[in-house]
């Protein structure tokens, strides 16, 4: 695909974006020409992320923002329309995996919270920007990063799969809702990707011999690799394409 220009005059806002695949996938659209609003905790992440990028066509603006705040999600769209314009496309991709291990002995809070960041962000931050995209009526794209935990269970994920598969229900309901307006919602589901957030499974050696012995692709995958479907689906190379969940896996589920 041909990335040069192809978003430029877009605003993309990227959770989550200083680190991680976050980061790979506003390198691109920032590469792509967007004007990318990157937004998390830590500002020192966003920071180094948006010097990083400068060199790129498109501008990147760092935001700190905790997506399980309410009050912060709505300063983050506020912010981002005043320091770039409003957003035209939207990742959801901030998460965290509280909870892990036996499902019995998961907490109320456990639960509660991971709702809160890794779903409920998502559907605050559509609240807050697609009725805009409806009403400027030149179309918008969501992309939310799911998880192939999310399509089959993990054991002792009970609350992250659970999450993930709701992510993944919620972008089909989306979709079917804002086609009729030219808002495309689809969802990545990633396999396993070298970050920080899964340093737990790709650092275990056992569990890498494994993987290397059944994933048709042999290996663990690179954030790039999620940066560059999210490219796609941002752009119109994927203008007829909703409601989809793109799997990124390395063939891991194909077995
Ligand atoms: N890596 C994998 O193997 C894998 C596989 C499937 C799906 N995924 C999904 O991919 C997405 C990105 O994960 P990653 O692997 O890139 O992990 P990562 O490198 O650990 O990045 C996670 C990002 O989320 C942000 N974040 C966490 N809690 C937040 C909060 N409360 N508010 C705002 N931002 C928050 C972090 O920034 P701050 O710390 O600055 O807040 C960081 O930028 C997640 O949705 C994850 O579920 C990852």
């Amino acid at each position: 695909m041909n990335e040069s220009g192809v978003l430029q005059g877009k605003v993309a806002l990227v959770t989550g974006g200083g680190r991680g695949i976050g980061k790979a996938i506003a390198r691109r659209f920032a590469g792509a020409g967007a004007t990318v609003v990157i937004a998390s905790r830590k500002m020192e992440n966003l920071e180094v992320a948006a010097k990083e990028f400068a060199g790129l066509p498109g501008r990147t603006i760092p935001i700190a923002c905790h997506v399980g705040r309410v009050e912060q999600l709505e300063n983050l769209v506020r912010e981002t329309e005043k320091q770039a314009g409003p957003v035209d496309i939207l990742v959801n991709n901030s998460a965290t995996s509280l909870g892990q291990g036996s499902s019995l002995e998961v907490t109320d809070d456990q639960l509660l919270k991971t709702i809160e960041i890794n779903v409920l962000s998502a559907v605050r931050l559509i609240r807050l920007t697609v009725p805009g995209m409806i009403e400027r009526g030149a179309g918008g794209c969501i992309v939310n990063i799911a998880s192939i935990a999310g399509l089959r269970p993990q054991n002792g994920g009970l609350v992250y799969s659970f999450t993930k598969a709701g992510l993944i229900m919620m972008t089909r309901v989306w979709a079917v809702e804002f086609g009729k307006h030219g808002v495309r919602v689809n969802a990545i589901a990633p396999g396993l990707i070298q970050t920080d957030f899964a340093e737990y499974f790709w650092k275990n050696e056992e569990y890498r011999k494994q993987l290397e012995a059944t994933q048709p692709i042999p290996r663990i995958g690179v954030p790039d690799e999620i940066g560059g479907m999210a490219l796609y689906l941002a752009s119109p190379d994927s203008s007829f394409v909703t409601g989809q969940v793109m799997v990124v896996d390395g063939g891991a589920t194909a077995r």
